[in-house]
């Protein structure tokens, strides 16, 4: 009896263990069998700790020169809870990109989701991504034909430069924030530097970025905590100035401007709405501002690069009148101010990754990923690699003589990302940039207070905030 019991048992369960074994891990062992080579390392936590180790943005970093020297290019790995590839390859990394919503879909972490909110554009896919798309598309050649655009960011690169007049010393990445900061809010929601709200959502975004980048714990206190508050009350200050708009019957003056679109969109539930808003401020001055920072540090280390782009801007300004705005025409001589900012974007990989997942089984070239996995498609490792860029950690501008500036299909250079998820924002950061330069080198000489280095946390940050010493130009 009891050895009947026993044999029943027996029997159950080598059916359980071969169900497993057929039902679960053949399935996978077959789909690891042919995934890149790599490793999981620890359980649950995996590799990430050595994934987001902190090293200077214009290098690789310990853990991927590691282990594409180990594996490949294509290596796999366990990171943010789960399998993932990691892509160094150029051609994987444009595969990944083209095929977002059929082989592959955008997945940021869900505390990126917590602060961000579910309408964010980073957040949203499919049906609900392409409308909200559309939008900001529409808004960016509103915005680039509105003419005064141009002239409301100049407007701003005098105020900052002018505020500079008495200091020595800058804090130059803190400037830089609260000038693109100062141009974006203008653009969006049309409020100036002197507009009370500014300072508010100034603040308030300084708080939703700190938490944006912190260990997610939602404790009351933690910075995480207080950036899921901070992103409140800007959505509130946001709907405040709305409702003021509308309320004063500034609508129906047709005034064409970002709010007006955006508010006249009956494809936008109010709540998609504010988080538009809000994704555009976000992506309007962090990553702009941090690629002026760039910019100004490559600068000071290259004085042929400088002396080139001053000669250039001169010569912009020598065909202008006195204290005249410049225009698209203008932006379009400035040919070596490009070369300046891809190879700025090239060197200091604002962006070094962006997050998918596999939505199918894919099978590229040799590799194989499995449906579900988590795929980082790795930039900053594309732009750094020498044998698709000759002396690649040397910043070099010349390098981009004669290169497409507005293609959007190159595949060893895709700092503002690609395919359907491109930056729509690419153009209103580079033109912005080209002529805070210009305004810049007219007025000022720089030199960096000490050593100062752009880490990769992976966000990218400078340890000292850049401090620079400024000498007038008379
Ligand atoms: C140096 C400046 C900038 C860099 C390096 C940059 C980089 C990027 C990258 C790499 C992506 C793709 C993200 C992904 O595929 O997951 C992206 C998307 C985006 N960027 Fe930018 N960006 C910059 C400036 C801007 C500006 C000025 C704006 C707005 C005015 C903006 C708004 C956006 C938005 C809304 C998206 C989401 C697009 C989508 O999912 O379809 N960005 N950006």
């Amino acid at each position: 009896m009891v050895g009947g019991v026993y044999s029943v048992i027996i029997v159950g369960l080598t059916g359980l263990v071969l169900g497993l074994i057929f039902n679960h891990f053949l399935p996978l062992l077959l789909k690891l069998g042919v995934a890149p080579k790599g490793t999981f390392g620890w359980p649950l936590l995996g590799e990430t700790l050595s994934f987001l180790k902190p090293h200077s943005s214009n290098s690789l970093g310990s853990f991927l020169q590691d282990h594409c020297s180990r594996y490949g290019k294509v290596f796999k790995s366990h990171l943010f809870f789960s399998p993932t590839i990691v892509s160094c390859d150029q051609e994987l990394n444009y595969f990944i990109l083209q095929n977002e919503d059929k082989l592959f879909q955008c997945s940021y972490p869900k505390p990126v989701q917590g602060v961000l909110g579910g309408s964010s554009m980073l957040v949203v896919v499919g049906d609900t991504h392409r409308r909200l798309r559309n939008l900001a598309l529409s808004l960016v050649s509103t915005t680039k034909s509105n003419p005064n655009y141009l002239n409301d960011i100049e407007r701003t690169i005098t105020r900052t430069l002018d505020s500079w007049q008495d200091n020595q010393q800058i804090i130059f990445c803190e400037e830089a924030r609260k000038f693109a900061f100062h141009v974006i809010v203008k653009q969006v929601l049309g409020l100036t530097p002197d507009d009370p709200q500014t300072a508010k959502i100034l603040e308030d975004f300084l708080t939703f970025m700190k938490g944006l980048i912190s260990i997610p714990l939602y404790i009351p206190g933690t910075a995480y905590a207080r950036a899921v508050k901070a992103r409140t009350r800007i959505a509130s200050t946001v709907k405040t100035i709305v409702d003021e708009r509308i309320g004063n019957g500034e609508l129906s003056n047709k005034k064409g401007d970002f709010l007006e679109i955006l508010l006249s969109a009956n494809t936008l539930s109010d709540n998609e709405k504010r988080s538009f808003v809000l994704d555009s401020l976000l992506g309007g001055y962090e990553t702009t501002s941090l690629l002026m920072a760039m910019a100004v540090q490559f600068l000071g280390q290259s004085s042929a690069a400088m002396a080139q782009l001053k000669t250039e801007h001169e010569n912009i300004r020598r065909d202008k009148g006195e204290g005249e705005y410049l225009n698209w025409e203008d932006y379009k001589k400035m040919e070596f101010t490009q070369n300046v900012i891809n190879e700025a974007l090239r060197c200091g990989n604002v962006v070094k990754f962006v997050h998918r997942k596999a939505i199918k089984d894919v099978r590229f070239k040799e590799y194989s990923i499995p449906s579900g996995w988590k795929v980082l498609p790795v930039f900053s490792a594309v732009h750094l690699d020498p044998s698709l860029h000759g002396n690649a950690l040397q910043f070099h501008p010349w390098r981009w003589e004669g290169f497409q500036t507005h293609s959007q299909t190159s595949k060893k250079f895709t700092p503002f990302g690609g395919g359907p998820r491109f930056c729509p924002g690419s153009e209103l950061a580079k033109v912005e940039i080209a002529f805070f330069l210009h305004h810049l080198v007219l007025r000022y000489r720089w030199r960096p207070e000490g050593v100062d280095q752009a880490m990769a946390y992976p966000y990218v940050e400078f340890q000292r905030g850049l401090p620079l010493r400024l000498y007038k130009i008379s």
